[in-house]
């Protein structure tokens, strides 16, 4: 069915709109939601007027300070508590040379992803640890597809159709699933859970080789 163009504001828009206005009114960074709150649970609905130009980009920025001070490589909206299909992506690639030739880790330039969803090319896999601010002090090794095609629209509305490989894509698909109210938990070898000492003093290595025979998974 159909709506009416002149429902598309509706009561529904008008309170998302006033809600990120009220998380943007507030501190800076933006307080990251954890695990357990239903609004990572919740599927995100497709981003489609209910905040005006202004307001969007005003949040892509609040995300972007949000994702620099964290630090992280991504931040969905929900992270931020709000149910739209939105997430910022970045990442310096600041890591051991052998770390970021094992894990294909190159510098991702600031991008926007609106309405994203992805399908995984081929049969490659890559198995590496990966962490999620929303579940803070801990990683757990996923499986994840090697190369991804995306399609989402940027932050100007242009619409994407990309293929994107190695440590991209899993961030792609990391942030895409927190759309879908999907955490990486959900997808992770669990026996490989680490918090972060214990990561760092055991598992920081090129290879999840020896993570998986010590820890059996
Ligand atoms: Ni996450």
């Amino acid at each position: 069915m159909t709506e009416p163009e002149t429902r598309r504001r509706s009561l529904p828009g008008f309170a998302l709109a006033s809600h990120v206005e009220q998380i943007l009114a507030g501190p800076r960074p933006l307080p990251i939601i954890t695990a357990g709150h239903p609004v990572l649970r919740i599927p995100a609905e497709p981003v489609d007027g209910q905040l005006d130009d202004a307001l969007l980009a005003e949040l892509i920025t609040a995300m972007r300070e949000t994702m620099h001070a964290a630090p992280g490589v991504g931040v969905a909206a929900p992270q931020v508590g709000i149910a739209l299909q939105l997430a910022v992506l970045e990442d310096s690639a600041e890591v051991a040379p052998e770390i970021a030739t094992a894990r294909d880790r190159r510098v991702l330039p600031f991008r926007t992803i609106i309405n994203p969803s992805y399908e995984i090319l081929g049969d490659l896999r890559a198995d590496f640890y990966e962490g999620c601010l929303s579940v803070p002090g801990y990683q757990a090794v996923v499986s994840r597809g090697s190369s991804v095609r995306l399609q989402c629209l940027d932050a100007t509305g242009n619409r994407v159709d990309e293929e994107i490989t190695g440590w991209a894509a899993r961030i792609v698909q990391h942030e895409t699933d927190h759309l879908a109210g999907i955490l990486y938990l959900d997808k992770a070898r669990t026996r490989s859970l680490s918090d972060n000492s214990q990561y760092s003093t055991y598992w920081a290595r090129p290879s999840i080789e020896d993570a998986r025979e010590v820890l059996g998974f």
